[in-house]
């Protein structure tokens, strides 16, 4: 299904639906404490959130959807939950490889990649090559990512140009240092979404959030379903975004 088709039983006037929406993915800890459950098995069931969101998306017409999967914060977590998520997530990958091409997604993944271990690596980049040629849904997990560190990242390699001579300093403007983001094709958000209440951004994208719409839920991730994205694109669509401008008639 493609953008051309318009988004089914919402209501929602095609323009209004939002191109790019990004996800921050909270709660499972918690989610699994509520249950005297352990932690791990919180992200375990939070795996299964992302496979519906995803295909919700891909089935809405949604063109683009970023998940916070693995923050560079994250590395401070217990060894034993990094290993764990290391293990969902390539059984992930490896599971979700039929469903990704069944419904026509483009997968791609932005952050330290070069900080994964080796195996997550090679079924991230398998996974990549794979669906490259698809044409529907582009689903980027951010794994490693923390955002302040990708604009550091994208103004040494800036840097480096100036250095080179390929760049004078003078010609450096935002295009520039959003050219040089891990993904530089990537529109910026239009939709935020932010599961477990908290009211922060979390070092998540931010050179490209700077005017994206925040709808926040207390909702925990694992219990995040269909019908709460479908309340957040129907709260997007009433919003008027000005982009710091005034509205038409003002
Ligand atoms: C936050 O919950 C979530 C994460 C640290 C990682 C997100 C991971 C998943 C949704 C599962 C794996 C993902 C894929 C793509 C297979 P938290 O542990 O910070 O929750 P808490 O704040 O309640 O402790």
């Amino acid at each position: 299904m493609g953008p051309e088709t318009p988004p089914p039983d919402l209501g929602i006037p095609p323009e209004r639906m939002p191109r790019h929406v990004a996800i921050i993915m909270d709660g499972n800890g918690r989610w699994a404490r509520r249950r005297g459950l352990r932690r791990v098995l919180g992200h375990r069931t939070g795996s299964r959130t992302v496979r519906a969101v995803t295909r919700e998306c891909a089935r809405l017409g949604i063109e683009r959807l970023t998940l916070y999967a693995f923050s560079s914060e994250n590395w401070k977590r217990p060894k034993a939950e990094i290993d764990y998520l290391m293990k969902l997530l390539r059984e992930y990958l490896v599971k979700e490889r039929r469903e990704i091409m069944e419904n026509n997604i483009r997968f791609r993944a932005i952050g330290r990649l070069s900080e994964l271990p080796p195996e997550v690596r090679e079924d991230l980049d398998r996974t990549v090559e794979m669906s490259r040629d698809n044409t529907g849904l582009i689903l980027t997990l951010a794994l490693a990512y923390g955002g302040r560190a990708e604009i550091a990242d994208a103004a040494r390699r800036v840097a480096e140009k100036v250095r080179e001579g390929v760049l004078l300093p003078e010609d450096v403007d935002e295009e520039t240092i959003r050219e040089h983001l891990y993904d530089p094709e990537m529109p910026d958000p239009d939709l935020l979404i932010r599961s477990a209440g908290e009211m922060r951004v979390s070092n998540y994208l931010l050179w490209q959030i700077a005017y994206s719409e925040f709808w926040v839920t207390e909702v925990f991730w694992p219990d995040f379903g269909v019908e709460h994205l479908h309340e957040a694109l129907r709260d997007y669509a009433r919003r008027e975004r000005r982009f710091g401008g005034l509205k038409e008639e003002e």
